[in-house]
């Protein structure tokens, strides 16, 4: 390679062909993603979806549209009251905590959402009242009197989570009243048998209930129109029309007090089930990130809007997404979702994500271990544009992260940049040695922008792993390493690194969607802020980088398995709290009481005071602490969950009380032999009980 002039008329060409291009038209488009209930953490069986809407997010403003991601917690119905109740504070208590929560967890996992609300909001509530008075003035709903399960004892109608009893369809003993856990049926509550209220223990009997119903069925030849279109992907069309020719009923929005929601207007005592006001939270959420712009609000929702609405949800919520929303859109005057993506689930090493075996990871327990970009890129790996589920392998996980980004995306750059930063002052060539390989690393972008769009994201990455397999071979072909010792050979080490350089830049642009930290980072080093999708059709010519610092490490094993065992944790933090703390006492604050016992059985559970002589952190546990307890002369080893409340010193010298009959249990971190009591919803509020003082070490409680 010598310094000749074709290298110019190569440069010329690259930048003059491609900056005649015609101005793309400009999308609006409302993104959403499913909204997760507000009574419990996130976990990545969660991430999937929400890491799929930010790629596409991400993907769409890089291509210059105006996407807006607005969503919420969906933060009203039973199981959220129930939770409440049984950690004796106020609904509105729980679900501001879990949103903070949650909203961590997306910052910290770099999901670029515009908006995460409530749906226990005054915006939610103005759209869900204007749109039920509208449906009830078009003759959508109707109301009709039911038979339903009442408590006699407790004087109020159940709903399906206050009853419990034999599955109607498997038997199991024990399901509530809405589906069985053990066959997953769903059923009506008045068809369980032999029903008891959890709220007193009686057999609840049937009453007549006034109930408020939509009409489903007045949508029927709209929904088909709408349905023929390609909003949908095929599988959920099939499903559809299984759905169609089972005939449309009538969807029962109501519910009977007590209900934590929305009361209806001029009925007291009804509420809006949960599942119409979670999707109008979609809107709830748009309107207060407008505040109060409503011709905004206008431009997305109105009947003819121009805009999209984009829905990206789980398959087991497709009934209400592709029947009821766009039916009480349509039936309330706005306009219906221009599509609506469902994925899968996740499974965890080819199986259920499961507490026990430390794969029921939490996204918080991830974060604190690992950044989130490994976890995207490998969601991004397996994911498509069909209704499959996707399995998080952990040992393919490490292998995958480790071989694509650190050894062939990274190793571009940090083959290339020490070469620029130590013999060429830190800037880029004015020529590029190869331009085929440039323009293929320039066109391969349409087909992955195709991809991306379609949410073939495997595809994508497969195409991107490619053009860095490419630009890794020209590397070690032209081995710049060996050619820096040859004399008169510094130009072409230059321009080969500059063009490794250039197409690493093209990678970072294309997996920037998926990688939001590391084409930060990226950017920085090569300074060129803020990376557009086009950007990938201009190299760089003479331009000044920045020193190499790699933007990422390889993923270590023993990350994984501190993942896994902090995820055990969790459970056996669970367990020493609901034995040894919670259950035993003021988790019930406002609970219904427990089943009732006998005395021999109460007799059994042998109490008795214990000096708390050493209580120690335990490595690597979050939640647990390690005490030595004395039982006047008999020493005890537990681990109690109680780590959030107490620091070690506070507890040693204590007395507390033990149940001292509790069969040892085997932990990760040893054996517990016994549990200590404790009061308290959690967290900083957990109180362990102490007897009177007079009361010592090993006398039994009665
Ligand atoms: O299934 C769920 O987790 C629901 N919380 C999803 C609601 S999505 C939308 F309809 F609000
Ligand atoms: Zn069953």
């Amino acid at each position: 390679m010598t310094d000749s002039s074709p290298r110019d008329t190569v440069r010329q060409n690259t930048v003059e062909q491609n900056t005649v291009e015609q101005a793309p038209v400009k999308r609006d488009i409302l993104v959403t993603s499913a909204l997760p209930y507000a009574n419990g953490s996130i976990h990545l069986g969660h991430m999937v979806e929400y890491v799929q809407t930010d790629i596409w997010v991400r993907f769409q403003r890089m291509r210059g549209h105006n996407a807006v991601w607005v969503w919420a917690d969906d933060a009203h119905g039973t199981p959220i009251m129930l939770r409440a109740q049984k950690l004796g504070i106020e609904p509105q208590a729980l679900i501001d905590d879990m949103k903070a929560e949650h909203e961590s967890d997306f910052l910290d996992f770099q999901l670029s959402f515009d908006n995460f609300h409530t749906t226990h909001s005054d915006e939610n509530r103005e759209c869900v009242e204007l749109i039920y008075s509208r449906l009830k003035e078009a003759g959508h709903i109707v109301s009709r009197t039911i038979e339903q399960l009442y408590d006699p004892q407790a004087d109020m109608f159940l709903p399906d989570r206050f009853v419990r009893g034999k599955c109607p369809n498997c038997s199991a003993e024990e399901q509530y009243g809405d589906n069985c856990e053990n066959c997953s049926s769903t059923y009506d509550a008045t068809d369980l048998i032999d029903p008891v209220s959890v709220v007193s223990g009686a057999s609840p009997i049937k009453k007549d209930s006034e109930q408020f119903f939509f009409k489903l069925d007045n949508f029927e030849s709209m929904l088909r129109e709408w349905t023929r279109g390609d909003q949908l992907q095929p599988e959920i069309s099939n499903k559809l029309q299984e759905w169609f020719d089972g005939g449309l009923k009538d969807w029962d929005i109501s519910r009977n007090k007590p209900y934590w929601g929305f009361e209806i207007p001029d009925a007291p005592g009804k509420y809006f089930y949960v599942w119409l006001d979670a999707p109008i939270g979609y809107m709830g959420s748009h309107k207060n990130l407008l505040k109060g712009d409503n011709s905004e609000f206008d431009k997305y929702w109105n009947p003819d809007s121009s805009a999209e609405l984009v829905h990206f949800i789980g398959k087991d919520i497709a009934y209400f997404h592709t029947l009821f929303w766009p039916a009480v859109l349509d039936g309330a005057g706005f306009r219906k979702p221009t599509a609506v993506y469902c994925h899968g689930f996740l499974t965890v090493d080819g199986a259920k994500m499961s507490k026990s075996r430390g794969t029921f990871i939490k996204a918080r327990t991830y974060l604190d271990h690992l950044q989130p970009d490994y976890l995207r890129y490998y969601y991004a790996a397996k994911l498509n544009n069909k209704v499959e589920d996707i399995d998080l392998n952990l040992e393919d996980f490490v292998a995958r992260v480790n071989s694509d980004l650190v050894g062939k995306v990274v190793n571009i750059a940090s083959r290339c940049a020490g070469f620029i930063s130590s013999r060429f002052d830190g800037k880029l060539a004015s020529a590029l040695p190869d331009n085929d390989l440039f323009e293929s690393s320039v066109a391969a972008g349409d087909s992955i922008a195709d991809a991306y769009e379609n949410r073939e994201y495997s595809r994508a990455i497969r195409e991107i792993i490619a053009q860095a397999d490419k630009a890794n071979q020209f590397i070690a072909e032209h081995a710049p390493w060996t050619l820096i010792k040859e004399d008169g050979r510094q130009q072409e080490v230059h321009e080969i690194c500059s063009l490794g350089i250039v197409l690493f830049r093209n990678l970072v642009i294309y997996l920037k969607p998926v990688l939001p930290a590391i084409a930060e980072q990226t950017e920085e080093f090569l300074n060129t802020p803020n990376l557009q999708w086009t950007d990938s059709k201009t190299a760089l010519y003479g331009h000044a980088i920045n020193k190499f610092k790699p933007m990422i490490k390889r993923i270590e094993s023993e990350k994984i398995e501190a993942i896994v065992a902090a995820s055990k944790e969790d459970l056996d933090a669970e367990a020493a709290l609901s034995a040894g703390g919670e259950a035993a006492n003021g988790e019930l604050a406002n609970d219904p009481i427990s089943e009732e016992i006998d005395y021999e059985q109460f007799a059994k559970v042998d109490l008795r005071v214990a000096t708390i002589v050493a209580a120690e952190h335990v490595k690597g546990a979050d939640k647990l602490l390690q005490l030595t307890l004395d039982l006047g002369g008999e020493r005890r080893n537990v681990f109690a969950g109680i780590k959030s409340a107490y620091e070690p010193e506070q507890l040693v010298g204590r007395q507390t009380v033990m149940v001292a009959n509790l069969k040892p249990r085997k932990m990760r971190f040893g054996l517990s032999e016994g549990m200590v009591l404790a009061a308290g919803p959690g967290g900083s509020e957990l109180f362990v009980l102490s007897p009177d003082q007079g009361a010592n070490a090993g006398m039994r409680v009665k």
